[in-house]
């Protein structure tokens, strides 16, 4: 167990990016309850997908990470859910083919509520009020009332977060994720869009090739992974009142575990040696990311590695990049030299989301779909140069047809369309067909990274080095 370390251990230790509760009685009073509800996850499933990191940091396995920027009470319903899981799980048959490896599939769901902020008050027409910090902290509407901080929020996103992972469990092992449905995961979406072609020629080929395997014996009757997925979550572990409340003792490794997700990371903002946020991260078992940024420097990111992850246990740590196209190529190399001469183990994840947020004349955050892809193929190109992994990518998505990213070969957004639907409660996300396109660009890049690794491996053995 960490040295010196307690759930509440954080509190002693400088904090950025947390509210001030006016009521702070009343936040304590929900902080107590929260340690009194059940676990969201358990500690042997953070576990599981902590060992499919390690295969991913190794090159045998790739991470898609996708899901809201910020959810929000206004849209959780099973609609929302299920198309989201169905985008979700079409990316990942997509990428399964083109990479042949295993896809590693993290939500940014049940529990992605909380928000930090550049700006602590945000100003309209002269009128200035604290800004929004996601629904688990305050309200979007621009009033001073909806703005005050309630820790009442956090009851209400637990158990959002409980309902929402409920429907995901059974979507991933109740049938749904069954390969034999990869034709009937409708894709009224895709009208009219090239994309559309691309996925049922995949599906053709998927259903070819389970008449094959059923000829022989193999069905989803028989063989659990043709009926049923995994899936985990994840989310930013950036309210620590809400988080410290799940640290909960593991009682079969005497560990702590996170149990209000699988996977938490930590952002661009608070990735602070001596602050709050990286001593809670440095208490609990789970896997764990860090946001890298234009900002990271190498050795402050070795310092970081070294105290969250000090027994270097492959799948422990995942460094998830986001530089903006174009800016990789001045950032990257220096930080994967840094891991590589330290004998570091990581998995590098791309977040292309993130670097590539501009705003419109019309007052619009959007991000340039060009520009997110640009930002992962520069992502894969550094690390075949550095003979590094690239492991996987991180975004901003959702399964509905939303309007708030630019471009992608469906519709092709333009500045002009976005006040059609522009739903998002942060960020502009990816919407479904967008995402399904943007997995067809990374198949293409991870199959020639597959292909690149065989044939490094192939030349490794014939000069005796492997
Ligand atoms: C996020 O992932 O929503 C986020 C705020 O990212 P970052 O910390 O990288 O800015
Ligand atoms: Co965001």
């Amino acid at each position: 167990m960490a040295q010196d370390w307690s759930p509440d251990s954080w509190k002693n230790k400088p904090v950025i990016q947390v509210p001030q509760y006016p009521d702070t009685k009343k936040q304590e009073a929900v902080e107590a309850q929260l340690k009194t509800f059940p676990p969201l996850v358990f500690a042997g499933e953070a576990r599981q997908l902590k060992e499919k990191l390690a295969d991913v940091a190794h090159g045998k396995a790739f991470l898609l990470q996708g899901g809201d920027c910020a959810e929000s009470f206004a849209e959780h319903g099973a609609d929302n859910i299920r198309d989201f899981f169905r985008v979700f799980l079409q990316m990942a048959a997509v990428l399964t083919f083109a990479g042949g490896v295993p896809i590693v599939k993290v939500g940014r769901i049940a529990g992605q509520f909380a928000k930090p902020r550049s700006a602590d008050m945000e100003t309209i027409d002269g009128v200035e009020l604290p800004s929004y910090r996601g629904d688990i902290i305050n309200g979007m509407e621009f009033t001073e009332e909806a703005r005050i901080p309630d820790p009442e929020r956090l009851l209400k996103a637990y158990r959002q977060s409980a309902a929402t992972l409920n429907l995901l469990r059974a979507f991933a092992k109740g049938g749904y994720a069954d390969l034999e449905h990869v034709h009937q995961w409708t894709l009224g979406y895709l009208k009219d869009s090239p994309v559309l072609d691309k996925y049922q020629e995949l599906a053709d080929r998927i259903t070819e090739t389970l008449g094959f395997m059923r000829a022989i014996g193999i069905t989803p009757d028989n063989t659990r992974q043709l009926r049923a997925t995994s899936f985990y979550t994840s989310h930013e572990a950036l309210l620590l009142g809400y988080e410290s409340a799940f640290a909960r003792v593991d009682s079969i490794s005497g560990d702590y575990y996170g149990t209000s997700g699988h996977f938490l990371w930590i952002g661009d903002r608070t990735r602070h040696i001596d602050q709050a946020h990286v001593e809670f991260l440095r208490g609990i078992k789970n896997p764990i990311g860090i946001k890298c940024g234009p900002t990271s420097d190498p050795d402050d990111l070795l310092r970081l590695i070294d105290k969250l992850s000090p027994d270097n246990e492959a799948g422990r740590m995942t460094l998830i990049a986001r530089f903006g196209a174009g800016n990789m190529e001045k950032h990257l190399p220096a930080l994967i030299r840094a891991i590589e001469r330290e004998g570091k183990t990581v998995v590098w994840s791309c977040d292309p989301m993130h670097g590539n947020t501009i705003s419109t004349g019309a007052g619009y955050k959007t991000r340039p779909f060009d520009n997110i892809a640009a930002e992962v193929e520069e992502f894969f190109d550094i690390h075949a140069a550095e003979g590094t992994h690239a492991g996987g990518i991180h975004l901003e998505m959702t399964g509905k047809d939303v309007t708030e990213c630019i471009g992608g070969s469906t519709h092709h957004l333009k500045e002009t369309d976005l006040s059609d639907r522009y739903h998002t409660h942060c960020d502009p996300r990816l919407n479904a067909s967008q995402s399904l396109d943007l997995a067809f660009r990374v198949a293409d890049l991870l199959k020639q990274k597959m292909k690149g690794d065989k044939r490094g491996g192939l030349e490794m053995l014939a000069t005796g080095s492997m």
